[in-house]
């Protein structure tokens, strides 16, 4: 049996992009989610991890509506207005590799820390979106360094805080997940709409692996089918 009891309450951080809104658009319809928090740049209690501040203040206004017992993060970033992924090494510069590393691992990483707080002790989960090309086994391609170098952080930041929680919440699981290749806005300039599946079915595949993790898996990067990845 995994972690998620019923009735059980969500957040999602992140519910204005194209993964993130569809799992709020699940979870809305999930009868056993008894309530749903979405949370973006323009929500009520908004995160902007250009400004890290916001996540303490988000918790901070969430306190008296824990605890939760599933929170997901979908918040990342690929390109942006002024980058596109490096392809080669001479493409590789320090702006873009920061602006990544905000976004995709520090941001994430402090979001762990603060809404570890709002978490059930006595059975929860955190999943966190993370990308197979983080993968520094499975890198067989190359290119695309500050995403791949800032979802490897990611994957660290991840395996280390799950070490911890092992002593300190011995009922939670954090996970690092794939979803999978996705037509959103992220996969858009990559031929996105052509490859990537509907962000409706990768929730639905995600929510299943979701359903069934328990606190034993704590500390894996697992894809949208469950398999298990090579850090
Ligand atoms: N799509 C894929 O094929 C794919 C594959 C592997 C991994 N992933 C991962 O899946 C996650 C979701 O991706 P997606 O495809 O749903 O992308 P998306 O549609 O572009 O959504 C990205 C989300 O990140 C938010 N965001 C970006 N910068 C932010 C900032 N500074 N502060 C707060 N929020 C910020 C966006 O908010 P705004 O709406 O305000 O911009 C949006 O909610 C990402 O972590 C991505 O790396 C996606």
């Amino acid at each position: 049996m995994g972690l998620l009891p019923n009735p059980f309450r969500a957040i999602v951080i992140g519910s204005s992009g194209t993964i993130g809104e569809a799992f709020m658009h699940l979870l809305e319809n999930n009868p056993q989610c008894s309530s749903v928090v979405g949370i973006h740049r323009y929500s009520q209690h908004p995160i902007d991890y250009q400004n890290l501040e916001s996540i303490k203040i988000c918790v901070d206004a969430l306190t008296s509506e824990a605890p939760f017992q599933l929170i997901i993060n979908t918040i990342g970033i690929l390109h942006t207005g002024d980058w596109m992924p490096e392809k080669r090494l001479a493409d590789v510069n320090a702006e873009q590799l920061e602006e990544l590393m905000r976004i995709n691992a520090i941001g994430p990483a402090l979001t762990i820390k603060y809404f570890s707080k709002l978490m059930d002790p006595a059975h929860s989960l955190m999943v966190t979106l993370s990308a197979k090309v983080g993968s520094i086994e499975d890198n067989r391609l190359g290119g695309w360094y500050s995403y791949r170098a800032s979802k490897a952080a990611l994957n660290m930041l991840i395996k280390t805080a799950s070490i911890e929680w092992a002593r300190t919440k011995p009922n939670s699981a954090l996970i690092a997940m794939h979803p999978g290749t996705v037509n959103s806005r992220l996969s858009k300039p990559f031929r996105g709409e052509q490859i990537g599946r509907p962000a409706s079915d990768a929730v639905a595949d995600m929510f299943k692996v979701i359903e069934g993790i328990q606190k034993e898996d704590s500390g894996s990067f697992v894809t949208y089918a469950g398999e298990k990845l090579p850090w």
